[in-house]
């Protein structure tokens, strides 16, 4: 089965999202826990774009070991040479090189001709190659760029040497069947497109990156992009995590291999959160804090006698401890019964019933019901042990 590569770039466009400032130390912290994840490509910062950001990446290079760590840059010789300088201690270095492609960038951006994308193109990937063993290309802007002229691009920038051919949906435009369609066309019509490992990278827009990320692999895409927790510009980018969780998953419908720690995941996830002050919502796919928690009497009773009535995933799969099971208005006498069950009590069933009436009316003013709210339920009617 083919493998799927793991780009990150929560240092780099996730660090885009308004309001987030990583510190070196933070950057070096999250880099190394990414290597801890098992990630392939760390994009560390774009060295260009500040001095601080090319010592953080200096220091990422330092720090991490077996992932590659790479730089963004613009398609200009000035870029390439900051890259290169603050790359220059890694084990595994590498260079992700961007010039945007679409009309309207062409256009109203860059004021350039078909022609001078192309040539500045070729010429910033015959630059970084003489420079770093791993080049990425990308086409910024890929997803509304005309597919005939991505084509002259992708076959120019194979020429020059890249290893990677990335096609962003920078504005988060493209639906899924759209965005798999580009990587089919490209496949069929751009010479020597075999020669390069083609990439993934989603925003989040209209809340299609992660599915669009996804309809790129069905394609036989390779390598995917994203952030963890989904950070980044505007509506952020493509969720790492719900990528990988959704191709482990359903790895018999993707046919595609996962090769990440997934029992660090949380903890990843935690750390982002943590040090970009970006709140996980508790809705939110495989991370947030109710993704494995069942509060309806139903649910519970089911998960009880086997968990996959209404798990799909095992909380232990990403690191965590164990389903949570919330006590509220809407949970049964079979939950009720276990949790206290578990905290030691053993009531007759008379007992028991009197009990769940008592917690059945805290509930009316209590939106979830916590161990120490039981302790004092068993307490009040019986005194302490
Ligand atoms: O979304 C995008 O187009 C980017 C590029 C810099 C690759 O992040
Ligand atoms: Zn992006």
């Amino acid at each position: 089965m083919r493998s799927v590569h793991f780009f990150d770039t929560t240092l780099r466009d996730g660090e885009q999202s308004p309001g987030v400032n990583l510190s070196t130390e933070e950057k070096v912290a999250i880099a190394l826990q990414l290597e801890r994840l098992g990630i392939d490509v760390i994009e560390a910062g774009f060295a260009a774009s500040s001095r601080g950001d090319g010592e953080s990446i200096r220091q990422v290079a330092r720090a991490v070991r077996t992932s590659t760590v790479v730089s963004l840059a613009r398609a200009v010789e000035k870029d390439i040479d900051r890259a290169y300088e603050a790359l220059k201690d890694a084990e595994s270095p590498g260079i992700h090189v961007f010039l945007a492609t679409s009309p309207i960038h062409r256009k109203y951006k860059l004021n350039m001709s078909r022609d001078e994308v192309l040539d500045q193109a070729e010429a910033a990937v015959r630059r970084a190659r003489k420079y770093f063993p791993w080049v990425e290309f990308s086409c910024e802007d890929g997803g509304r760029t005309e597919k005939d002229f991505l084509c002259r691009v992708a076959e120019r920038v194979i020429e020059a040497g890249a290893d990677v051919l990335n096609i962003p949906d920078t504005v988060g435009y493209l639906t899924p069947v759209e965005y798999g369609e580009i990587f089919r066309y490209l496949k069929q019509n751009a010479r020597g497109i075999e020669k390069v490992r083609l990439s993934a990278h989603c925003h989040d827009d209209l809340g299609m990156a992660t599915s669009n990320t996804l309809a790129a692999v069905e394609t036989g895409v390779e390598q995917v992009e994203g952030t963890i927790n989904g950070i980044g510009e505007r509506a952020g980018n493509a969720a790492l995590e719900e990528v990988a969780m959704a191709l482990a998953t359903r790895e018999s419908f993707y046919q595609a291999a996962v090769n990440l720690n997934l029992k660090e995941i949380t903890k990843t996830s935690r750390m982002v959160s943590k040090m970009t002050g970006m709140f996980v919502p508790g809705n939110k796919a495989v991370v947030g804090a109710n993704a494995f928690a069942h509060e309806a009497g139903i649910h519970q009773d089911g998960m009880l006698k086997n968990s996959a009535t209404y798990e799909i995933m095992r909380p232990e799969t990403v690191g965590l401890t164990d389903t949570r099971l919330v006590l509220g208005k809407h949970s049964g006498r079979h939950a009720f019964r276990d949790k206290l069950v578990g905290m030691g009590y053993s009531f007759t069933d008379h007992q028991l019933n009197e009990l769940f009436v008592r917690f059945k009316e805290l509930t009316d003013r209590k939106k979830t019901v916590e161990d120490e709210d039981l302790v004092s339920l068993v307490e009040e009617k019986w005194g302490e042990p």
